[in-house]
């Protein structure tokens, strides 16, 4: 049985797919099932056709990310980057592409402090400065290069016609648009985009046509790379960042990088968990997480009670810790990421735990036996190959996995467009740690590891991951926004299904509770009983002052008969999963 799980209320909607066909159902070579599943379901349903065209998963992948550039603007992206893990079934290897945006060569370390030393937020978070040199259409160009079947156009195409004939205003895009309105109606390209004459909202069911965007991807359908990277694209950024004085030039954009590195994988009980390794902090955190976490009986405790989430929170707040200092692009910096993953690292730190007892965070600090500045790099890896943001978790026939998580940072980006090319710019630059313990958007204190450099690659919290059998086989693809929560709302995904035997729907819509060293304070969902939030402040713990809402997870999972099943997070308006047709 396939289920399908669109998002477009606040309750879980699940309904056996009408439209499969019994006889691909129990097909006897493959059988199993494709399933694209992502924050827009006319996304979706773009990649899923992909699927029925005959494309595999990286095809459907591609064509979705295209896709989300136009039906979810405050997220989906051209200028933005992203990390993808792939899993490729014939040859039984999982690569991870990093097509994060760099610096651009101009940026320096102090570039977002003001004259007294404080960090000028709204430099780094809202102006022309705030972008780093965009990676997703290198990204999803190369994945589907070298992995896809399809051709360009093909995946490509179904975007183009969203942006040139215009896509229906759906809720979330009417909503996003008019709670950000302040912000974005003070650039006038961002103006004319997204505003009818530059002024008055979109509503429901309105048209939106997107006719620049629609012209930028002509250009990459039929120049590849150098249609975004070189020629009238490059030339439309380079005017923007002369005009308002930003840093990115054609050699920046020329020379920007995917890289394809090894995903970081462990062990977890009877699963195997890989996940995006440096400059993404997201993977080696939430196994970091998992091997705290796994010589306990979490089941005994009882899902979301207060013994639980204590577990939960302290190995959060040993985990948030670690990344503030050992964290950052690895080619710049060398991540110690073998011992952070290291399980006798994580009995280390399960000892220290007083299971009665909150723990304080001033008194965890980063827990390995180096000093963070020992570990710079200091010179560039000389030509190394290279509310906002979104998942996709595609699945094909074949067996094939993508699980890829992309962002502009901050819904919207910059807030910036680039006049005459119809996309916005990213903020991602705020990812970088400004000034040593100064946060960032999210909240989040980095130092050394994470500072400015032209060309590095700011810290991410993005999570793209693939959970195998024992066998070997894929069972899982998940991956969230959420900033800082990212990575503790993939591990409670993971603990539902893998620790407490929650279908993926349930897995999804469970309230989730996040910790990141600092603030000292556990977040919260609503829907976690304030019977177990009292336990926890007896505890000793802090709570934030209210429930907030926690990432947006994306997932396709094999259930243990093969059927392939997506779960679309209700918490986000509009998400849908589709099956292959
Ligand atoms: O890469 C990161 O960790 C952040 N730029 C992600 C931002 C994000 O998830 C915003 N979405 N809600």
């Amino acid at each position: 049985m396939l289920i399908v799980f669109g998002a477009t209320h606040s309750t879980v909607l699940a309904a056996e797919s009408a439209i499969i066909d019994p006889q691909s159902r129990s097909h006897p070579v493959h059988g199993r099932l494709g399933m694209v599943v992502s924050q827009e379901i006319v996304a979706s349903q773009v990649g899923a056709d992909i699927l029925s065209l005959g494309g595999n998963a990286i095809d459907a992948a591609v064509a979705t990310g295209f896709a989300l550039a136009v039906t979810l603007p405050r997220a989906g992206n051209l200028a933005g980057g992203g990390f993808m893990l792939v899993h490729l079934a014939d040859e039984n290897k999982t690569i991870a592409l990093d097509y994060r945006e760099m610096a651009p060569s101009m940026a320096s370390r102090d570039m977002f402090l003001k004259p007294n030393g404080e960090v000028d937020n709204q430099l780094a978070r809202n102006s022309i400065k705030s972008s780093g040199v965009p990676g997703t259409v290198a990204g999803l160009l190369y994945a589907h290069e070298k992995y896809g079947r399809l051709t360009l156009k093909q995946v490509i195409q179904p975007a183009i016609n969203l942006a040139a004939e215009g896509i229906r205003v759906n809720v979330d895009l009417s909503y996003s648009l008019k709670s950000r309105g302040k912000r974005l109606m003070k650039n006038p390209a961002t103006s004319s985009y997204f505003f009818k004459d530059g002024g008055s909202f979109y509503e429901l069911d309105d048209i939106l046509v997107q006719s620049d965007l629609a012209d930028t991807m002509r250009r990459i359908a039929a120049n590849g790379r150098s249609g975004f990277y070189q020629g009238k694209t490059a030339q439309l950024i380079v005017d923007e960042m002369e005009r308002s004085g930003g840093l990115i030039s054609f050699d920046d954009l020329e020379n920007y990088r995917v890289v394809e590195r090894a995903p970081v994988c462990v062990d977890f009980k009877k699963n195997e968990i890989c996940s995006m390794p440096p400059p993404s902090s997201g993977g080696i955190h939430l196994l970091q997480m998992l091997n705290i976490l796994e010589k306990w009986d979490l089941q005994s405790l009882g899902h979301n009670s207060a013994a639980y989430i204590h577990r939960l929170v302290e190995s959060m707040r040993r985990a948030y810790a670690d990344r503030s200092a050992y964290l950052g692009d690895p080619d710049f910096y060398a991540v110690p990421v073998k011992q952070i993953i290291d399980k006798r690292y994580a009995k280390k730190l399960r000892r220290q735990i007083n299971l009665k007892q909150a723990g304080s965070s001033s008194n965890v600090s980063p827990g390995l036996p180096i000093d963070p500045k020992t570990l710079v790099k200091g010179v560039k890896k000389a030509g190394a190959e290279s509310i906002e943001t979104t998942h996709i978790s595609t699945w094909d026939q074949w067996g094939n996995v993508v699980s890829t998580t992309t962002t502009l940072n901050f819904s919207f980006g910059s807030g910036i467009a680039v006049s005459g090319a119809g996309f916005l710019l990213n903020n991602e630059m705020d990812d970088f740690s400004a000034k040593p313990g100064s946060p960032n958007g999210y909240g989040l204190i980095g130092g050394v590891a994470n500072e400015i450099q032209p060309g590095k690659r700011p810290l991410s919290a993005m999570t793209p991951t693939i959970v195998f059998d024992q066998k070997g086989a894929p069972i899982l693809a998940t991956g969230s926004p959420g900033g800082s929560t990212i990575i503790t709302a993939v591990l409670q995904v993971l603990l539902n299904v893998l620790e407490f035997n929650m279908g993926i729907a349930d897995a999804t819509a469970a309230p989730r509770v996040h910790h990141q060293w600092l603030p000292d304070r556990i977040g919260y969902e609503p829907g976690i009983s304030p019977d177990t939030l009292s336990l926890l402040k007896e505890m000793g713990h802090s709570l934030d002052d209210k429930s907030r809402i926690l990432g947006a997870t994306q997932t396709v999972h094999r259930g243990p008969n093969g059927s392939t099943m997506g779960a679309s997070d209700t918490r986000r308006d509009g998400a849908g999963a589709v099956p292959q047709g």
